[in-house]
């Protein structure tokens, strides 16, 4: 699957990517009647990717009821196998033609149902395997943090969730530099956090693959992001965009931060 961006070598025409990870939120009914407004407020256009990541359950309607020149949809999960005896799992093979991004290694799933870098590995695999765009999540814990083990937790989740991937296969990888105690909290990263853990990601995805690899991948912010800081992040050069949980629920700050994208890439709706 070919992604777009207008010049693929040089990192400033990289397309910003808007997520809105919607989390365990929104049943059929309800994720149908949002999409439906959020189509309205928000225009298809080409400069920006806006990415919708609902639940497993309303993906397929929600599949059928999207415009796709206007919003992409990304599953929030998927299993690493392709078939067989795995009770209440969803294969990366059977999201495709439904989804085009799937969210992998979320700090949700690492530390809630206890997602080893293992099993994010091989999940980032079986999404490359079946066309999908990975957006590998990374970031540290407070503590983490604390004990200036941020580079150290963001060198082990990147290598432990791309080892065995070739650089060709990264083309389409997105990451998300979303750090634990940022998520849900209110304490979003600062800018100059936010620059320097992208410098580390892009550091470590040279040394693993190259320098082509490094222009190429996307790295996005998510923590805490809202209609009030989304500016700051999204003027940064380093950030190819954001991955918005509690604000993409909202659909005025939701809208009004796509259009923050599509407003700094010039862009015209389509
Ligand atoms: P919040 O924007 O609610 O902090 O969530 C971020 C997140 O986890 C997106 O994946």
């Amino acid at each position: 699957m070919a992604r777009e961006c207008y010049t693929k070598h040089k990192r400033e025409y990289m397309k910003k990517l808007i997520i809105g990870n919607w989390k365990m939120n929104l049943n059929m009914q309800e994720a149908s009647l949002y999409l439906h407004k959020l189509s309205e407020l928000i225009p298809a256009q080409r400069t920006v990717d806006v990415v919708l990541a609902p639940t497993m359950l309303t993906l397929q309607s929600l599949s059928l009821q999207v415009n796709r020149r206007q919003f992409k949809l990304a599953a929030q999960n998927s299993y690493w196998r392709d078939q067989g005896a795995y009770t209440g799992e969803v294969p990366a093979a059977h999201l495709r033609g439904i989804v085009d991004y799937v969210l992998i290694g979320h700090s949700e799933r690492r530390y809630l149902f206890m997602e080893s870098d293992k099993e994010t590995r091989a999940k980032v695999q079986s999404a490359v395997r079946n066309h999908l765009q990975p957006v590998l999540c990374v970031g540290e814990t407070a503590s983490e943090r604390a004990n200036g083990e941020t580079r150290d937790v963001l060198h082990d989740q990147l290598v432990g969730g791309l080892a065995n991937l070739t650089a060709d296969e990264l083309d389409e990888l997105v990451i998300a530099y979303e750090p634990v105690w940022a998520i849900g909290t209110g304490n979003n990263a600062t800018p100059d956090d936010v620059k320097e853990a992208v410098r580390i990601i892009r550091h470590q995805i040279n040394q693993l693959f190259g320098a082509r690899a490094t222009k190429e991948v996307r790295v996005i912010y998510g923590g805490s992001v809202n209609i009030d800081n989304a500016q700051s992040y999204l003027s940064l050069d380093q950030v190819d965009g954001l991955l918005i949980g509690g604000a993409s629920l909202d659909a005025h700050q939701f809208s009004e931060i796509v259009d923050m994208a599509y407003k700094l890439e010039g862009g015209r709706a389509s």
